[in-house]
């Protein structure tokens, strides 16, 4: 898959995804990030290679101008003309498991990436093709955001993570949050790891994770649990683990 990024500032990506799990999807060829500087769209003529200019109709602060941003995403829609255009902002709507798999599923996503105040709406509404925010509250610019839908998209393609149920089994693949996880040693301070998960017993460990992750999700996510269809076996499961506490 290609993520191509426009940005102001593609130190900022290249150096936020060169490392770790996403780093070497790069290395091997899983994924493929192209950054774009915007600024190198600027009018050549121009010595300080204006991005920004002040607003029409008053406001504070500075807008990014349309032509440098419209030069850099064409110069990536030339070569790749199916590439699925998403602007990271605010007003997005707000960036979810569903919409990762979605992104996921496409050859060639390009992220623009605004600064200062924005950038100018005539633009933004010849060629993005969709808005995403990452949650309810303002980033000083997109570049951020970006890295996080780059992490949660990458993370869905077959071979980045070492085997498919590192991701399947995880909280928001099903609606419910993953049961609580837990390593060497059995016991740290007075905390003991649940006696069952020792057992050996896959099918009554599968059972146990099973109930945990809706306990999870009724405690720390109602929202999600609400919109659960739980069947009365596990209902009764679950209450007959909460009486136990
Ligand atoms: N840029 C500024 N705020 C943002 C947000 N919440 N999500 C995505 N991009 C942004």
């Amino acid at each position: 898959m290609i993520f191509n990024v426009l940005t102001l500032f593609p130190e900022q990506i290249d150096n936020f995804l060169g490392f770790s799990i996403i780093g070497r999807a790069q290395e091997n060829g899983l994924i493929q990030l192209n950054t774009v500087n915007i600024r190198d769209f600027t009018d050549a003529d121009d010595k300080y290679r204006k991005v920004d200019d002040t607003m029409f109709g008053g406001g504070t602060g500075m807008l990014m101008k349309c032509e440098p941003v419209y030069e850099a995403y064409k110069s990536i829609k030339d070569e790749q003309p199916d590439t699925y255009t998403v602007f990271v902002g605010p007003k997005g709507s707000v960036l979810n498991q569903e919409k990762v798999k979605e992104l996921a599923s496409k050859k060639s996503v390009t992220i623009i990436c605004g600064h200062y105040e924005g950038i100018d709406s005539r633009v933004l509404d010849e060629i993005v093709d969709e808005e995403i925010s990452i949650g309810d509250y303002v980033l000083t610019g997109g570049e951020l955001a970006s890295c996080v839908i780059i992490d949660s998209v990458s993370r869905m393609i077959e071979g980045v993570l070492p085997n498919e149920s590192a991701y399947t089994n995880e909280s928001h693949m099903n609606g419910t949050l993953e049961a609580p996880q837990y390593t060497k040693p059995q016991q740290w301070h007075d905390r003991k790891v649940p006696e069952i998960l020792l057992s050996g017993n896959t099918a009554e460990i599968e059972e146990y994770n099973d109930i945990q992750s809706l306990y999870e999700t009724l405690i720390k996510r109602p929202d999600m649990f609400d919109k659960l269809e739980i069947t009365d076996k596990k209902w009764e499961k679950l209450l007959a683990f909460m009486r136990s506490l």
